[in-house]
């Protein structure tokens, strides 16, 4: 059984990307060809935004969008210490400094009524991440760092897809940032992001910095760095961006029919108000987990922990000296959270096998 399933995606689409993965074999424009700037058009209007930036990841896609608003060291950017270390990291990359907010446990997303408290006269900006597939609370963030005059940053790697009251995820804040890892609800072959923005300069800027800073070939206004999507990634994304919307329903339907069978057994996903979920990660909350992985193992099931320890306890966070204690619920969810096998080819046999081992090993 597989906890993601690359390959029969693959095999369902396999003369579209074969054909859109020739033709850049056969022009040779393997930096920025036209695949590139034809992905970011269809992006854009997917997400519904006025521009997507494709980058090299979704890890530079939070740099790009931190530099691009112009974070400096010694910047706060308010954030969640539940999620992967990207979102940490890019900040305190740039010398600025994470200031790390609860999650709110029903949704495992920042918790928006204790990020006033958080605000000093140094933050710049709130960079909630979208976990697990489904969207933080962004009317709410977006009120606050609107009365704060901040910017937001959507860390969307997981919620390409996602719904939020309307709007898709990627447009519900200042930059909208994802992922196109391979295992990302959509993947590219390798690694792979983008940006989203309604702002023009922005825009520009994100363009820039995503080259060198340059602005035309060799003149650089700006210190940018080498973060480009490549063109082989944008032919893989462009042939299976058409049936996008139907492995998205897949996802829903497979991670509703998830939740229907353990709900009686396990804590299952909560979605909120005006919200779906495209289940990057369908993640439920157990006791002894150790002893439950290893039961599925056993039965052939694999399972992964999404995220085992919250970000103030890292050692590379060490110093912000934030101990056990300081964010009760994700260092209570990062104990207690495990994931199952999740991919729009989870056929319902599959998930049968992998409810009923779950079943088993609670028992
Ligand atoms: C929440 C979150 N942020 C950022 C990233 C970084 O994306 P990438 O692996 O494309 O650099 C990931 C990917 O794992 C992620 O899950």
């Amino acid at each position: 059984m597989n906890f993601i399933d690359l390959k029969s995606q693959y095999q369902h689409l396999k003369a579209d990307i074969d054909a859109r993965i020739h033709a850049v074999l056969d022009h040779g424009q393997y930096i920025m060809g036209p695949e590139v700037a034809e992905l970011e058009a269809q992006l854009a209007a997917y997400v519904g935004v006025k521009h997507a930036i494709g980058v090299s990841d979704g890890t530079t896609a939070l740099q790009i969008a931190l530099m691009a608003i112009g974070i400096q060291p010694g910047d706060e950017v308010i954030t969640t210490p539940f999620t992967f270390i990207a979102t940490g990291e890019m900040i305190a990359l740039l010398g600025a400094k994470p200031v790390f907010v609860d999650i709110d446990p029903a949704t495992y997303n920042l918790d928006p009524n204790l990020i006033e408290a958080a605000i000093t006269p140094k933050t710049r900006a709130i960079m909630p991440v979208s976990l697990y597939g489904q969207c933080a609370d962004f009317d709410t963030i977006n009120a606050i760092a609107a009365k704060h005059n901040l910017a937001v940053i959507e860390d969307g790697a997981q919620s390409f897809g996602a719904t939020y009251k309307g709007r898709k995820s990627g447009a519900l804040s200042t930059i909208g940032s994802t992922s196109f890892f391979p295992s990302k609800p959509l993947g590219c072959y390798g690694d792979g992001g983008a940006l989203f923005t309604d702002d023009d300069e922005l825009a520009k800027t994100i363009r820039q910095i995503r080259s060198h800073g340059q602005d035309r070939r060799y003149h650089h206004p700006i210190i940018g760095l080498n973060g480009r999507l490549d063109t082989l990634q944008a032919a893989v994304l462009l042939a299976k961006l058409p049936s996008f919307a139907d492995e998205v329903a897949a996802r829903e339907r497979i991670g509703a029919r998830y939740s229907e069978l353990l709900k009686d057994v396990a804590r299952v996903p909560a979605l909120a108000e005006g919200c779906n979920s495209v289940y990057a990660q369908y993640t439920i909350e157990i006791d002894g987990r150790e002893a439950v992985q290893a039961a599925l193992k056993e039965q052939g099931v694999p399972t992964a922990v999404h995220y085992p320890v919250p970000l103030n306890l890292q050692p590379a966070f060490a110093h912000l000296n934030q101990p056990v204690g300081s964010f009760p619920h994700a260092e209570a969810a990062a104990r207690r959270v495990m994931s199952l096998p999740m991919h729009p080819f989870l056929d319902e046999a599959t998930q049968d096998q992998v409810v009923a081992a779950v079943k088993q090993a609670l028992a």
